[in-house]
């Protein structure tokens, strides 16, 4: 499915995280002028997605329209971004209605995505709330879709939220390009029950924060991942308030290393190259490990009581290393040349520093601070 659509898994931009259900058509505007202005579009960041809270009903012949936010309707965004070398995507669900209460796709599959063709879209994120989420009935839903766009001509990514946490769909990978692992993001390194703080987005309006990740986007993806088809563990919440830079480092580190979609979940009309959000969005070296051609998913290789060691396999036999220490004091971590299955070690660069390191010994030992990653591309065999 998809191929030729994304190379690489999925970049850009969802309003979500940030903007929630109040999104209008000016400000997605707005942010294309940014991602342009900012550097995230020349980073790869090509995709600026609208999710829920575009729809408008229906007009008599049963088209689905855009509402007072969209005034002048999704063809015309869709030219805007494609005019500045972007693309755009779009959101519904199976269901009668979106998670938001608007109206959703059922009986309309067909109608819609030609709908969504004929304006212009790239992308289709594929909502779940109210649609059969048995594994046989969602894998209906999901190849009647992927039917669908065949159909309409225009390729299009197709990524589905069918599951929740932990979920595993066997047959997705054959399906469609993206399919999410989890709960909805919040912009916190604990959990709904878990934050310490009262006024964090975890609590007050969803449920999973970073460190839930860190233990359930497990192996169990990792053997359905490659080009073309790949594990969403939801959209990004760099440089929203309630990540520390530390924290929003780990959370994209992570991202990268599980080949995830990149997509910003913050206002990047703030962002201005040198902020945090853009030391953090714009890293290229992070970036390249996401977008690495062979898209493995990395595995855990050693979790010492809270303190991971991620690899992934890169093209042309290097591996990326991210030592994650969940503890909530720094610590010393140690990375040994036998944890990537290697006798020995010839190169090695901090993807964070920006600086090649030199290797030596049976491994490299290194202080990483709270809730913080250090992220190495590494050649050796
Ligand atoms: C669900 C999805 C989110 C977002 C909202 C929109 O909660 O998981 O990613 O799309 O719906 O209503």
């Amino acid at each position: 499915p998809g191929a030729g659509v994304s190379a690489g898994p999925p970049m850009g931009f969802n309003h979500y995280n940030h903007f929630g259900n109040g999104v209008t058509e000016a400000t997605v505007r707005e942010i294309a002028d940014a991602m342009v202005r900012n550097g995230m579009r020349a980073a790869g960041y090509v995709y600026v997605n609208i999710d829920d809270s575009w729809q408008g009903g229906r007009d008599a012949n049963g088209n689905i329209r855009t509402n007072d936010q969209f005034p002048s309707g999704i063809a015309a965004l869709a030219d805007y971004v494609h005019d500045r070398g972007m693309k755009l995507g779009i959101y519904t669900t199976p269901a009668a209605r979106s998670c938001a209460g608007r109206v959703g796709s059922e009986g309309h599959e067909d109608q819609d995505v030609r709908s969504f063709a004929a304006w212009g879209v790239d992308y289709i994120k594929l909502d779940w709330c109210g649609a059969d989420y048995s594994p046989d009935g969602a894998a209906a839903i999901a190849r009647k879709w992927a039917d669908a766009i065949a159909r309409s001509g225009r390729p299009m990514v197709l990524s589905i939220n069918a599951g929740g946490t932990l979920y595993v769909p066997p047959w997705a990978s054959r399906i469609v390009n993206l399919w999410r692992t989890g709960d909805d993001i919040c912009a916190s390194w604990y959990n709904q029950t878990r934050s310490p703080d009262p006024a964090s987005d975890c609590r007050n309006r969803q449920s999973a924060g970073i460190r839930d990740y860190l233990s359930s986007n497990t192996p169990a993806n990792a053997s359905f991942v490659g080009p073309g088809h790949w594990a969403d563990p939801d959209m990004l919440e760099v440089g929203n308030a309630g990540l520390s830079f530390e924290e929003a480092k780990t959370h994209f580190s992570v991202w990268a290393m599980w080949s995830a979609p990149l997509l910003a979940g913050n206002d990047p009309r703030g962002m201005n190259g040198t902020d945090d959000a853009s030391r953090v969005l714009l890293n290229t070296e992070v970036i390249a490990v996401d977008q690495d051609s062979r898209s493995v998913m990395a595995t855990k290789a050693r979790d010492d009581d809270g303190l991971q060691i991620w690899r992934k396999p890169l093209a042309g036999g290097t591996q990326a290393v991210a030592l994650v220490n969940t503890r909530d004091a720094a610590t010393t971590m140690t990375l040994s040349w036998s944890d990537l299955a290697w006798a020995k070690v010839s190169a090695m660069r901090d993807l964070w520093r920006h600086a090649d390191l030199v290797p030596s010994g049976t491994g490299y030992t290194v202080n990483v601070p709270a809730h913080g990653t250090v992220m190495l591309r590494v050649a050796g065999s």
